[in-house]
């Protein structure tokens, strides 16, 4: 029998933000070079001009913990006030232990618990609502929610559909907990989340894992590699994310008239262009940053949630709208009071 959820303790604050993408740049037209594409094409259809990919010596839990240092820092926290830690990513350093084992002992964040979500695009946002209920319940103080991967080691380079889209990357935020009726920055005012299991073959890593493990024999057919089925996906991607977006409005007692910016999944310019239409905001209340980036599935959000904190296009007080939608198919939206 369900037993009722104690209230609430504390609200929980994002207290700083920090991202890192690689150094590496690979353009539309590099990319043309290895496949049949071209910069009007990708630009055309995704709003994508070029991706950031991770050095061969870099795991996501080095882009995880440099953009961790980043968001300490920019919070004033020390790595031993860190008490829990939450990863997003389906890029994992290795299948166990966790990425998040790794990112607390490159940081030294010795005090804090540590594991790893897999959600795909949707997972920062399933992170911080994660961690949001260890600190509103009072069992934690102080957490790293990051987005973090390596989408670089996922990709077949020779299939078109896909390549062209994905990047690698990482954000992470420092949220507190915080005594309500204490006036704090970067409240989480709800956050909302779902899933659809049943379309679990339209977008997916088909190999790797206990179902299909990778052989000599099924290699050739690259089974490691990102297969989606590109149109399904665009269209339950708008659906899931408006939906998703006006509940989390609701669960905070807002509405579309309150939002003073929205910060999407970076995925495709067309998807996000849609979702603002459907909302009836203008494309200068959106966030985006994909051309730069592509889609680095966990990592867009935070990315872009610093990004736009330090260009200055969020500001104290505005209601910040964060929607996401990934495999699975996943989907999940929070406001935040910033
Ligand atoms: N360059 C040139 N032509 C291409 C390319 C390319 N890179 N890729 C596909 N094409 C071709 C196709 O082969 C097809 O040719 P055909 O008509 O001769 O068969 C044609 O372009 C049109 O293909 P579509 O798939 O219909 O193109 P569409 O307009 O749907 O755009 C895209 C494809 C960009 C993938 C789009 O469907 C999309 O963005 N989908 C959503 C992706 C997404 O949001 N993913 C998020 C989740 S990711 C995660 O969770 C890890």
């Amino acid at each position: 029998m369900l037993t009722p959820n104690p209230p609430p303790t504390c609200v929980s604050s994002i207290i700083g933000t920090g991202s890192y993408m690689p150094e590496k740049i690979l353009t539309n037209d590099d990319l043309s070079k290895f496949v049949e594409t071209s910069d009007e094409w990708i630009t055309s259809r995704t709003g994508i001009r070029e991706r950031r990919i991770a050095a061969d010596d870099q795991a996501t839990s080095d882009l995880a913990a440099e953009a961790a240092r980043r968001a300490m820092t920019a919070a004033g926290v020390q790595p031993e006030e860190i008490d829990l830690i939450v990863i997003a990513t389906v890029t994992p350093d290795m299948l166990f232990p966790s990425t998040a084992c790794f990112v607390q002992k490159k940081i030294g964040a010795n005090n804090a618990v540590c594991f790893d979500i897999s959600a795909a695009c949707s997972g920062f946002l399933y992170a911080l609502q994660i961690a949001r209920h260890f600190l509103n319940a009072g069992t934690r103080t102080t957490a790293l929610v990051i987005g973090a991967e390596k989408l670089s080691t996922l990709i077949n380079w020779r299939d078109r559909n896909t390549c062209v889209l994905f990047g690698d990357g990482a954000g992470a935020v420092v949220i507190r907990a915080v005594e309500p009726g204490v006036a704090a920055p970067g409240r989480v005012l709800s956050t909302v989340m779902g899933s659809d299991g049943t379309l679990t073959d339209v977008l997916k890593v088909p190999g790797g894992g206990s179902a299909c493990p990778i052989t000599s024999d099924n290699i050739a057919s690259r089974p490691n590699t990102i297969h989606m089925e590109g149109r399904e996906t665009f269209k339950h991607a708008v659906t899931r994310m408006c939906q998703a977006s006006e509940q989390a409005l609701a669960a905070a007692g807002l509405t579309k008239a309150d939002i003073d910016m929205v910060i999407p999944h970076q995925a495709n310019a067309r998807i996000i262009s849609a979702i603002a239409d459907r909302l009836g905001l203008p494309m200068e209340k959106t966030f985006m940053n994909l051309d730069k980036y592509g889609n680095t599935s966990a990592a867009t959000i935070p990315v872009a949630l610093d990004e736009a904190h330090r260009q200055g296009k969020i500001k104290r007080g505005d209601v910040v709208l964060l929607v996401a939608f990934g495999g699975g198919f996943t989907w999940a939206s929070s406001v935040v009071r910033w």
